[in-house]
């Protein structure tokens, strides 16, 4: 349970073995997330901000007569490898192909699990571009975010990695208009209580507390699950008041939780937070990083 430091670009390059393909799967934060209506689906319509780090998991993925995923890395035994969203998202390509060809998958996962990162969409998506290429299907993104999309909300939007706007349950992209914020410096905290995206939404109250308008600065924007999440567990609150605490521009909760993130002026500024939030809090997990 040591705190990870500065995060692993999640593009690294990993492997060099010929053949051998590689893709990135970002942590996903939501920057906002405004949700407005339970569905007669059991689903909430939202609206959201997602955005994208350079931290991330690692995708590698050979040729083979069949489909095979290892996994390595600090959370690999979490996720274990058997029903894993890269196997069944290597599934439904194939069947919306209509190709029988397999792969050699490798994972590396450093994405806390349950984290409200989109660890596991992230690497359903990145399961989608890699074998895209690796099965020379060519399809355009938009097509494996469709294919993507019955995988779980946050697919589509991890499919092109981009900061977008999500609205439906968070499948229905466009893009996002404001000023771009690559290269800010993200502190991601986690303290390491997993939260189910289920339970935290079953505990908002039903109350609209209105639309996202990207016209706002972030601070004047929300995430509604931080009540339902608080609720389930309260160490939220105290991640959230350490980060602003330790400088933080904005601190806000990412999805369901429990992962907050801290936006920093500076890369130095962010290092030092986490070094004094890793000091006091040791048992939490931490990453310093930058949206893409
Ligand atoms: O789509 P995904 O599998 O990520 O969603 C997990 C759960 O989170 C859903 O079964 C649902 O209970 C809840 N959810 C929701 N509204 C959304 C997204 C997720 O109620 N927009």
């Amino acid at each position: 349970m040591t705190p990870t430091g500065a995060g692993v670009p999640a593009d690294a390059v990993v492997l060099t073995e010929a053949g051998v393909l590689t893709e990135a799967a970002c942590a996903k934060v939501n920057l906002a997330l405004h949700v407005r209506r339970r569905r007669a689906d059991g689903y909430h319509d939202l609206e959201t901000i997602f955005a994208f780090t350079d931290f991330g998991d690692t995708l590698t993925g050979a040729a083979a007569g069949t489909l095979t995923l290892t996994t390595e890395g600090e959370f690999a035994s979490v996720v274990g490898a058997v029903d894993n969203l890269v196997l069944r998202a290597a599934r439904v390509l194939a069947a919306a192909a209509g190709v029988q060809h397999g792969a050699r998958l490798q994972l590396i996962k450093r994405i806390p699990v349950a984290a409200g990162l989109g660890g596991g969409s992230a690497d359903a998506a990145a399961a989608l571009r890699l074998l895209n290429r690796l099965w020379q299907l060519d399809w355009p993104l938009g097509r494996l975010a469709d294919v993507g999309s019955g995988l779980g909300a946050d697919v589509p939007a991890c499919v092109f990695g981009t900061t977008q706007l999500g609205s439906g349950r968070g499948e229905q992209l466009t893009p996002y208009t404001g000023a771009s914020m690559a290269g800010t410096p993200v502190l991601l905290v986690n303290p390491r209580v997993p939260m189910l995206t289920g339970p935290v939404f079953a505990e908002w109250d039903r109350i609209d507390r209105g639309a996202l308008d990207v016209a706002s600065p972030l601070a004047a924007l929300r995430n509604d699950l931080t009540g339902p999440a608080l609720a389930l567990d309260p160490v939220i609150g105290t991640v959230l008041a350490t980060l602003d605490a330790a400088g933080a521009a904005l601190s806000r909760m990412s999805g369901s939780g429990a992962t907050c993130l801290g936006l920093f002026a500076s890369t130095a500024d962010c290092d030092a937070a986490r070094e004094r939030i890793a000091a006091a809090y040791p048992h939490w997990w931490t990453v310093a990083t930058s949206l893409r």
